[in-house]
């Protein structure tokens, strides 16, 4: 099992910068624990990687309209990332809305940007498509936030001189569009103007179930979000859908739901011991008390923190405005850097 106990000491000065951006959309569940949470913290433990961190809260208009569900789900993030053991010492992290150097950039990049790329782009492609099916206009509720993202979403890696970019593979199209703007930028205006950043991609996380065994999602509805309070927790794992073996018949672990949940949690060792009581026949609410006990064992404390943190949000203020500092001292000479190369105002 990988630690999330907090990593403590200074932030490197040197090395290769990686960033991470979240779009705060909703509360976290486990699938998103497993797969995004565990492995960024992994990364900003690294002692050669400059770690930037932040939320993207702008990018997150395109599509929440509620403004006190954007206010909250900003909170969300950045509580739930730091009662995990995020280090904001340790690494830098921020809101992006708190960079306005981001958004100077995303201008510029719009302006090196052709605009046939936007049409290409797969979270635009993927309304238009969803439109066609359902017999609407191509861009029925596209809105232009929309149909930009990757320019800004570009800028949010330009601005900090991103080498390595840690996404899942529906990203890598957006980081490659990133990387082509900066390079068109360098050839017109000059080399050294922007760092060409890579994708870095996770795949050997593996894909959490949800309760019903499709692909655990917000969009599904089908989550154990990770701050659930223990007795709702405990509810929630009781829901996860079993067959109807009897209680003390052996069961197969590979074709069971609780069992992937569970594996997905726990060391190669302590995999083999409980695939081992599935066959020696545990019933299933015994299953689900054993995959609850270790949700609360790594969740609990978290949790605690996690709704400390929410009681108290001038800290998160606090913490992130020292984070946009950091970021924005990075950010400045980039775009000084670029305003220099296009001839704006030097
Ligand atoms: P959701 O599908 O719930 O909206 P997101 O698309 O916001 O989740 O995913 C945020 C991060 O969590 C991404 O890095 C994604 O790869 C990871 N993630 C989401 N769901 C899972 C899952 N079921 N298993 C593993 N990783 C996941
Ligand atoms: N587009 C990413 C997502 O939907 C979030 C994001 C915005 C991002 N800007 C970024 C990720 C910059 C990495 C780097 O998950």
């Amino acid at each position: 099992m990988t630690s999330t106990a907090p990593t403590t000491g200074k932030a490197p000065t040197t090395g290769k910068v990686s960033l991470t951006g979240i779009k705060p959309t909703g509360a976290p569940h486990v699938g998103n624990y497993l797969g995004a949470i565990l492995p960024g913290l992994a990364l900003a433990k690294s002692e050669d990687v400059r770690a930037f961190y932040f939320i993207a809260d702008y990018h997150a208009l395109t599509s929440v309209t509620d403004r006190d569900r954007l206010i909250h789900d900003t909170y969300e993030v950045a509580a739930t990332w730091l009662a995990f053991g995020l280090d904001p010492d340790r690494v830098t992290f921020y809101r992006q809305s708190d960079v306005p150097e981001v958004f100077e950039l995303s201008w510029v990049l719009a302006c090196m940007c052709p605009k046939g790329f936007m049409n290409k782009a797969h979270a635009y492609k993927a309304s238009v498509d969803r439109n066609v099916a359902e017999g609407e206009p191509e861009d029925a509720g596209v809105n232009m936030g929309l149909y930009t993202y990757p320019v800004l979403m570009a800028a949010d890696i330009l601005i900090v001189d991103a080498d390595i970019v840690p996404v899942g593979k529906d990203q890598i199209q957006h980081v490659e569009m990133a990387r082509d703007m900066a390079q068109r930028l360098n050839n017109q205006f000059g080399e050294d103007t922007l760092r060409l950043p890579k994708a870095s991609v996770q795949d050997n996380t593996a894909v959490v179930p949800g309760l019903d065994g499709r692909k655990m999602s917000k969009s599904y509805n089908n989550t154990l979000p990770c701050f659930l309070p223990a007795k709702k927790l405990r509810k929630t794992v009781m829901r996860i859908q079993t067959d109807s073996t009897p209680p003390e018949a052996p069961k197969d672990p590979d074709s069971s739901l609780v069992y992937q949940i569970h594996s997905a949690l726990i060391s190669p060792d302590q995999k083999l011991a409980l695939a081992a009581e599935y066959r020696s026949g545990i019933s299933w609410g015994g299953a689900k008390q054993l995959l609850y006990e270790e949700l609360e064992a790594q969740l609990g404390g978290p949790r605690e923190r996690y709704t400390e943190l929410m009681a108290d949000k001038s800290q998160l203020d606090v913490l992130l405005a020292q984070g946009a500092q950091r970021a924005r001292a990075m950010a400045r000479p980039v775009l000084d850097r670029v305003r220099t190369a296009v001839g704006i105002n030097r």
